[in-house]
């Protein structure tokens, strides 16, 4: 089975029209709040979250993405899309940007915010059916709430944020958690890959730490560049 509307690749020659996206007012804001509560009663194991990510927390998620060169990234658990907008700037830098979404009201929303990305109402564990070219650099950035999701569907999405990083040289997991900033988001990780800790933002609701997934010889690891932490 392949996901609907895939062929059609987006780049970053197009004009951007967010007109809710860029709206930070107040309004706006309580909107996505609300939109986000109303996410959460429709399944809280599966949102996992009481409040979207703040500006910090999707600030040091753009920081991250920004460190290597993808040439397509893909956004998965997207929520209200506080996420979503931070990383508009790196539209210019990836030939391809999409925005995987479960939820109904939630993936509706994303569309509506963001018109001209390919948003895809879809669940994660199908992530192989994507059409993306193989040796192509990926950035898989996630919001998933893994500890608190159904643990089959959790293992599903993990299995395949890996299986679509694994065989594309220069590709990376951005994953933040909201557990104690020493726990990776799993253990099962492909041999020759870390997690580096890129991130620990107390000022979210609740506090939370950004993980990538890379393997040991990216350039942005930690035993090359001798200024982080495992
Ligand atoms: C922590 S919330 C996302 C927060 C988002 N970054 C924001 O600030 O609005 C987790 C999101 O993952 C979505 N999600 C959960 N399981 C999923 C799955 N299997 N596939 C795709 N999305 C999923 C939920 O619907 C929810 O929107």
């Amino acid at each position: 089975m392949s996901l609907s509307g895939l062929a059609a690749p987006q780049t970053h020659a197009f004009e951007l029209r967010y007109p809710a996206a860029y709206d930070d007012s107040e309004g706006n804001c309580m909107r996505q709040g609300l939109a986000f509560a109303l996410g959460y009663l429709r399944n809280p194991r599966r949102v996992g979250a009481i409040a979207p990510a703040s500006k910090a927390l999707a600030q040091a998620i753009l920081h991250e993405v920004l460190r290597a060169e993808p040439t397509v990234l893909i956004e998965v658990g997207a929520g209200t899309g506080a996420i979503t907008r931070a990383l508009l700037p790196a539209l210019s830098r990836v030939e391809r940007f999409m925005v995987i979404e479960r939820d109904p009201g939630f993936a509706q929303l994303l569309r509506k915010n963001f018109p001209d990305l390919e948003v895809l109402h879809h669940c994660a564990t199908r992530l192989d059916a994507l059409d993306i070219e193989a040796r192509c650099p990926v950035t898989v950035v996630s919001s998933l709430p893994l500890l608190s999701m159904q643990r089959e569907e959790a293992h599903g999405c993990i299995d395949a944020m890996v299986a679509l990083i694994e065989n594309r040289p220069g590709s990376r997991l951005i994953q933040y958690t909201y557990a104690s900033p020493h726990l990776r988001p799993f253990k099962d990780i492909p041999i020759g890959w870390r997690w580096r800790r890129a991130a620990s933002i107390w000022a979210n609701l609740p506090p939370a730490t950004v993980w990538t997934l890379e393997q040991a010889s990216h350039p942005s690891h930690p035993s090359h560049t001798h200024n982080g932490f495992h």
